[in-house]
């Protein structure tokens, strides 16, 4: 297999291969996890040119970055490790969500991603959630200050709109916008794809095969592992399952056509949308604990749609039953009127 394309994230960000690796899952969310198989699945992606890895201080409460630190500490200059902070949570109540933006948080949350990672600067810092609490120019002006003091290269917004981007981007330059993007969950494309694509932001999707959905791996939450954190996602539950996994049939139709699979097609026509948009970087970070999909996601970035395949893929979003989280408040879109 040859490696995969580079692109730029922002106007001077690192350089990164074309698809990235979402690690979330190999600590927690999504059912039992083998941690060999996640460090060989690390391995293996470096080796087809995928160098942009996502974590986060939240996922694992720390277990993840604690997962990727000795990793990324092995091949220092070829990896770009992303991680997030401002998801808040209580080893004692595995429920609690609380959004923290503010810059004394932010230089605390910083310094203990650093240690959990053994790392000394971060390659790309996100905020994870915004707190409309505290200023914006106030959080990305903190954020800024860590990338003069070295604890960090560039920054990244995660889940905001496009007023909210320019407004940080005016504060302090803005490599990239990490946000739900896929053929279910099109949000994005109202604000924030098109304020990124006019500034030069990089756009690095998450869930872009739908947490699995988009897949057919599971056609209903009921299907998932107790504690499986899907199965609280109101568009895999209850009355909106069914439906939803209907509209998973296009895309299956067309992977089969196209001698590809349903993945690779999700990941094909995020490529795509990102030339309707004008986008200078996408950067999707699928999420898998495993080699034998990581190298099938990675086939997505050769496969291009043709314009009857994308007609055909157009309407589903629209036809979505259920929000993406069972609470949206901390979402984007709360925010957009
Ligand atoms: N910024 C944010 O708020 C935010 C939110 C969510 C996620 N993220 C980041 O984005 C990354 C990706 O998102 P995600 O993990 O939520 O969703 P995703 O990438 O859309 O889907 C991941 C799920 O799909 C399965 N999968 C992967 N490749 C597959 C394939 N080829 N065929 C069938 N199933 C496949 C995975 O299972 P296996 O592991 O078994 O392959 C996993 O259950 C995360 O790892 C995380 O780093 C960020």
């Amino acid at each position: 297999m040859n490696s995969i394309e580079t692109t730029r994230l922002g106007t001077d960000g690192p350089i990164v291969g074309v698809q990235g690796l979402g690690c979330m899952g190999m600590s927690e969310f999504y059912g039992p996890t083998d941690t060999g198989e996640a460090l060989a699945t690390l391995e293996r992606a470096l080796e087809l040119g995928v160098t942009l890895f996502d974590t986060a201080d939240v996922y694992g409460l720390g277990a993840n970055e604690e997962l990727v630190g000795p990793f990324v500490r092995a091949h220092r200059d070829r990896v770009v490790l992303a991680t997030k902070f401002a998801i808040e949570r209580r080893a004692d109540d595995q429920h609690y969500r609380g959004v923290n933006n503010d810059p004394a948080y932010i230089r605390k949350a910083v310094d203990a991603s650093l240690h959990r990672l053994g790392l000394d600067v971060i390659d790309l810092y996100y905020m994870h959630r915004r707190d409309p609490q505290v200023p914006l120019a106030e959080s990305v002006g903190a954020m800024g200050e860590l990338v003069a003091a070295g604890k960090v290269r560039y920054l990244g917004l995660s889940e905001v709109t496009g007023p909210e981007l320019r407004e940080a981007h005016a504060v302090h330059p803005i490599a990239a916008l990490q946000s739900e993007w896929s053929i279910f969950a099109r949000g994005v494309e109202r604000s924030a794809v098109p304020a990124a694509a006019e500034l030069g932001v990089a756009l690095v999707p998450y869930s872009p095969l739908g947490r699995g959905f988009l897949t057919g791996a599971f056609a209903d939450a009921g299907q998932l592992a107790d504690g499986d954190f899907r199965r609280h996602l109101p568009q895999f539950s209850g009355d909106n399952a069914a439906g939803n996994a209907e509209l998973v049939a296009p895309i299956r139709r067309i992977a089969e056509q196209r001698g590809a699979t349903a993945a690779q097609v999700a990941l094909a026509w995020l490529q795509q949308r990102a030339e309707v948009h004008g986008l200078t970087a996408v950067v999707p970070i699928p999420g898998t604990r495993k080699r034998s999909r990581l190298e099938e996601n990675l086939g997505g970035t050769r496969l291009v749609l043709t314009g009857e395949e994308l007609a055909e893929l157009e309407p589903i979003a629209g036809r979505v039953a259920g929000r993406r989280y069972a609470d949206m408040s901390s979402t984007a879109d709360a925010r957009e009127v």
